[in-house]
């Protein structure tokens, strides 16, 4: 069976972190699969939005520290393996589709990042939350600490890492970190994939874009106007004016 399973069905692609045995701990080889997976999703018309969870009980107890040694030990290997979390994190980041974390037991460290860079963020109730690279003494690298920041704000990013504290679901909801807490995170991932399935992708393209440069303050106007007059002269907007007149639900295509 393979780290990461995919499954796509009615537009929805649900990606699982799948080593439970080792409550999903992320090999830097899955880092690197991931980046190149949610790469892929962006050219994938058959794919609407996108759920990130773990397999059995567990989101992901971040990053797989037993093989820090043959992969992360020295400065060089540091940088490279930093380099890989940071391309998964950004592919997820950028993936220009709707993305949920469901997120259930551990999330703890370079999971959180993964976390972090989905649009939205749902909880099972008993979830656990933590970054504890004060106890490895790793820094948590600038685009996850950027994330975290934008989430919770700076007093609270600081708390979260200069203590390593872990953090309940109901924690989460209040600091930001999460949107959402229930009973069922994938169940409750699936509805909001459903409510966002049917819009117009180019919308929800165009919107992610603004929205991320206006979270990071680096907002590049020029392709934001691109992205908008791509929306104006496409297809989708000619049926969804026929749609409205029509008095029927528009049947979006993406272009
Ligand atoms: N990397 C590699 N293996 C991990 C792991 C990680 N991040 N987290 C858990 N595992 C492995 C354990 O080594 C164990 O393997 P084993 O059965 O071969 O000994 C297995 O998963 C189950 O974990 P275990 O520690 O026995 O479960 P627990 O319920 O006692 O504790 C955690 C769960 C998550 C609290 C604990 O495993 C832990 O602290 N993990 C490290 C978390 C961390 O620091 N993550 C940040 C990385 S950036």
């Amino acid at each position: 069976m393979s780290d990461i399973v995919v499954e796509t069905k009615d537009g929805v692609a649900v990606v699982t972190l799948n080593r439970p045995h080792q409550r999903n701990a992320v090999t830097y080889q899955m880092w690197q699969h991931l980046a190149e997976l949610f790469e892929g999703f962006n050219d994938n018309p058959a794919v609407r939005s996108i759920i990130l969870t773990g397999s059995g009980n567990d989101f992901s107890a971040g990053a797989d520290i037993s093989e820090f040694e043959a992969v992360r030990s020295g400065l060089e290997e540091s940088k490279r393996y930093e380099i890989a979390v940071d391309a998964a994190g950004d592919a997820i980041y950028r993936v220009s589709k709707p993305t949920i974390a469901a997120l259930r037991g551990y999330c703890l460290g370079g999971a959180a990042h993964l976390a972090m860079s989905c649009d939205f963020r749902v909880a099972q109730n008993g979830a656990i939350f933590s970054i504890p690279a004060a106890r490895l003494s790793i820094v948590y690298g600038v685009s996850a600490t950027r994330k975290l920041f934008s989430l919770v704000g700076v007093t609270e990013a600081k708390r979260i890492l200069y203590t390593g504290k872990r953090f309940s679901a109901d924690d989460a909801l209040i600091n930001g970190f999460v949107d959402q807490v229930g009973d069922d995170a994938l169940s409750a991932a699936r509805s909001r994939a459903a409510e966002m399935a049917e819009n117009a992708p180019l919308t929800i393209k165009g919107a992610k874009f603004i929205l991320n440069g206006c979270a990071r303050g680096e907002l590049d106007r020029a392709s934001a106007e691109k992205l908008i007059d791509l929306a104006s002269d496409s297809g989708d907007y000619l049926e969804g004016r026929r749609a409205f007149k029509e008095k029927r639900p528009p049947l979006f295509l993406g272009k």
